[in-house]
């Protein structure tokens, strides 16, 4: 029985050093993954995984806002749009896909208000356009990255019977740090991000009752880490702060810099995606993924000129922006099914973002979309003076050419 239960847990050590369950890496060996935004920042990490517990992984991205060179070797990367229906068609008739992974996403939360169609274009009607092969094709298990920004701000209905609640920002700060968010939370998304997330979550769950095809709903926060975004001016506060840095640009904060975030490092988030399918359990469930310990943008801004070795590094203020105030969740329920902690604290984690940014080499020139859909209320420092309001947004395309800014 002893030698059974320490076969059953022996967990295997990949080559990257993540660690998987035996029984999960004997259920992925010889299946076949696609990943969608393999090209990005989470999902490249996700292939990788998937690729070390033994899946033939299919990376699907259009390169609008990822690097070919973050997809990982042995995976086969495909360039194409999550939009064209006829490309999956062809690579769902071409291969037998057991698990999607769909993480391709355009994930600028702030400035999605102000590109509502193309939001709803790419994050929701891409993803109906996956799940529809999905089903066709009879995938085992569909993985969808939603977000935490599914919840917004008012959404512990409890509190709603409580008397005693507060409907002041800093009433609702109090309850959930104490608690975070979870995930029977009844989801009141205020973003056309977050609306489109959980748009698409309720499709999923039609589709299993339906369809029957199972799903398993990932929920991350503020993750940061190796291969992010850098170039992005719109999204990922990590990333803008250290751009900024070595720009030598203040760092920009909206507000009073007293938003909570739980910054999460790549390593406690996109080796559980991998898993996901491979944990029965799982299947049909939603899981909040990520850090536990909540820190303001001031502290954040702090901890990253330290880790940049730029201490006191000058802050811009800005006028606060249309966001959710508090944004922790809590993990019970992963770390339950997962049996995961997370393991990378904000200044380990920092330490190895700047460091891998060094690698680089270059620096980064922030990318910005030429137009919006609606000028109406866009925050000033995203304001320019050659940004167009268009009826149609094509988004941002970056290559490695157009970020290539100098020398660190
Ligand atoms: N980074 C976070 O903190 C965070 C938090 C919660 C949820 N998420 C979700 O995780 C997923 C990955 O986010 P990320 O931070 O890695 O972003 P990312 O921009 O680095 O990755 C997204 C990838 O999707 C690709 N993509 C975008 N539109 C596409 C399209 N139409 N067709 C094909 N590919 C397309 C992009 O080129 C990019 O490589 C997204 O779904 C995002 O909403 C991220």
């Amino acid at each position: 029985m002893l030698r059974w239960r320490l076969k059953l847990w022996l967990l295997l050590a990949c080559a990257h050093g993540a660690l998987f369950p035996e029984e999960e890496v004997a259920l992925a060996r010889g299946k076949t993954a696609l990943v969608t935004g393999a090209a990005g920042f989470i999902g490249s990490h996700v292939a990788r995984h998937c690729s070390d517990l033994g899946m033939r992984v299919l990376a699907l991205d259009d390169l609008s806002g990822g690097f070919r060179a973050n997809v990982p070797e042995g995976v086969t990367f495909i360039q194409g749009d999550i939009r064209d229906a006829q490309l999956l068609e062809r690579i769902f008739n071409e291969h037998e896909v057991h698990y999607v992974y769909h993480l391709a996403a355009y994930a600028a939360e702030g400035l999605s208000h102000f590109i509502r169609s193309y939001n709803y274009r790419t994050n929701l009607v891409g993803s109906v356009e996956i799940l529809n092969q999905a089903i066709k094709h009879r995938v085992h298990c569909f993985v969808f990255t939603s977000s935490i920004a599914v919840y917004g701000s008012i959404n512990d209905l409890s509190q709603m019977q409580n008397p005693n609640r507060s409907l002041s920002t800093s009433g609702h700060k109090a309850l959930h740090h104490q608690q975070g968010l979870k995930e029977e939370d009844r989801p009141t998304p205020e973003d056309p991000y977050g609306i489109a997330k959980f748009a698409f979550e309720l499709d999923l769950q039609a589709a299993k009752e339906l369809f029957g095809i199972d799903f398993v709903i990932f929920r991350p926060h503020n993750v940061y880490g190796p291969h992010q975004n850098m170039f992005d001016k719109y999204r990922n506060v990590v990333g803008i702060f250290i751009n900024q840095i070595f720009h030598g640009q203040p760092l920009t904060i909206f507000g009073s810099g007293e938003q909570l975030r739980a910054f999460s490092y790549i390593d406690d988030v996109a080796p559980i995606l991998a898993r996901g399918p491979l944990q029965h359990r799982a299947r049909n469930e939603i899981f909040n993924v990520g850090a536990d310990v909540a820190y303001s943008v001031n502290e954040l801004a702090h901890a990253v000129s330290e880790a940049a070795g730029a201490p006191g590094h000058p802050r811009s203020i800005q006028p606060a922006r249309l966001e959710v105030e508090v944004a922790v969740s809590n993990h019970d329920k992963v770390k339950e099914y997962f049996g995961v902690t997370s393991t990378v604290g904000l200044k380990e984690g920092l330490e190895r973002t700047v460091r891998w940014y060094r690698q680089q080499g270059y620096l980064f020139r922030p990318v910005e979309f030429q137009s919006v859909e609606v000028m109406e209320r866009l925050p000033p420092a995203w304001q320019r003076e050659d940004l167009e309001e268009r009826a149609v947004c094509h988004g941002s395309r970056v290559s490695r050419a157009s970020s290539h800014d100098g020398e660190l």
